[in-house]
């Protein structure tokens, strides 16, 4: 969707702000951008939508050089957000959300339409808010409508520059919900900076961490934890490896004793997890009788969820799948192990 080639820029008084850039973002990816203040992360989403231009390197929207847009098309086909959402203060909410509209000239009762539609899509009554002006607003209601104005006409890509970073905790937890579920919903090419890890974490297909202008690792959130490619990363990510493990890290896998293919195997002691040869998972065997519909874990489920569910079900042992699929088994005791090799020595897996 977007490819940045070896982007560079380099402003007029001579401070190098970034070095040889490269980032690619797939479609339908939310990206998370994070790193210290100062690192470049706005100037990124800058050169993206050409509010500057780059010293060097190229630039690609879905295999096109940016330059090669109309400006206006270009700019019409990417929502962008800013931390601090300037609306038009003498405009009311409907005709802010209808700006990019208006200028791609569409009907009246299309954008009307359209206006509602996202209005209700960030969680605000049409009927209420249609009419109100900006200042009767409170900063997070502003926020929102900043999102649905960046949406309003339906960009391809959607560029937020810390957009939640003036709301008090609640709000922007709303938010970051809310931006997810519509992310997942509509499928959109989302680039979202901020220098919040919870928030990276959270929202994050992939998380790239830039530091003094240069990309230090990009992968999915799990990774930065699990591989941090270098201390910087290690550092900034902060020791979250317990709350962001899955049940998949520990597990034993698909080879485990007590993962068996048919219904009457040699007795062994405690439960046993009966698939059959596609791998579906039938149910769990113990004492001779198959329950298909006991407790199970996916494979994203957190550790510390999954420690839940072997309290409220006095287990010691449970499945983890991902769709209908088993691919291994998890016990308390995995998880006790786990925690003591790594405990001491701060390295993870293994
Ligand atoms: N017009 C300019 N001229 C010179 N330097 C600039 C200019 N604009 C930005 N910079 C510098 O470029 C660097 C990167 O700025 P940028 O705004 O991209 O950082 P950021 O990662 O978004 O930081 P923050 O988290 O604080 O928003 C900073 O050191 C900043 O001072
Ligand atoms: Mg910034």
């Amino acid at each position: 969707m977007i490819r940045l080639s070896a982007v560079s820029k380099t402003y007029p008084d001579g401070t190098e702000v970034l070095k040889s850039l490269d980032i690619e973002v797939n479609e339908g990816e939310f990206f998370v951008l994070i790193g210290p203040s100062g690192c470049g992360k706005t100037t990124t989403v800058k050169l993206i939508n050409r509010l500057i231009e780059p010293t060097e390197g190229e630039i690609l929207l879905k295999g096109r050089e940016i330059h090669t847009y109309n400006i206006h098309e270009l700019r019409w086909n990417i929502g962008y957000v800013l931390q601090r959402i300037a609306l038009f203060p003498h405009m009311n909410v409907a005709e802010n959300i209808a700006v990019v509209p208006e200028m791609k000239k569409w009907d009246k009762p299309r954008i009307r339409k359209r206006v509602d539609e996202l209005l209700e899509m960030v969680g605000m009554d049409p009927a209420a808010f249609r009419d109100r002006m900006p200042s009767e607003l409170s900063g997070g209601q502003q926020q929102r409508v900043g999102v649905a104005r960046a949406l309003a006409a339906d960009p391809d890509l959607i560029l937020m520059d810390e957009p939640f970073s003036a709301l008090d905790p609640i709000s922007r937890e709303r938010l970051q919900q809310d931006i997810q579920n519509l992310q997942r919903e509509i499928r959109k090419t989302v680039v979202f900076v901020t220098h919040d890890m919870d928030e990276a974490m959270a929202l994050g297909d992939r998380v790239c961490l830039m530091k003094e202008g240069r990309v230090v690792q990009v992968d999915i959130p799990q990774n930065l934890i699990l591989h941090p490619a270098d201390d910087f990363v290690r550092t900034f990510i902060g020791d979250r490896r317990s709350p962001w493990l899955t049940a998949v890290d520990v597990m034993a896998d698909a080879d485990s004793p007590r993962i068996v293919e048919e219904r009457d195997p040699k007795k062994r002691k405690g439960p046993l997890f009966l698939r059959d040869e596609r791998g579906t998972f039938l149910g769990r065997l113990e004492n001779e009788t198959l329950d298909p519909d006991g407790p199970v874990l996916s494979n994203d489920t957190k550790l510390r969820d999954a420690v839940r569910v072997f309290r409220e079900n006095r287990t010691d042992w449970l499945p983890v799948l991902r769709g209908d699929k088993l691919i291994g088994v998890l016990s308390h005791r995995h998880i006790v192990e786990y925690l003591e090799r790594t405990a001491h020595t701060g390295e993870v897996k293994g």
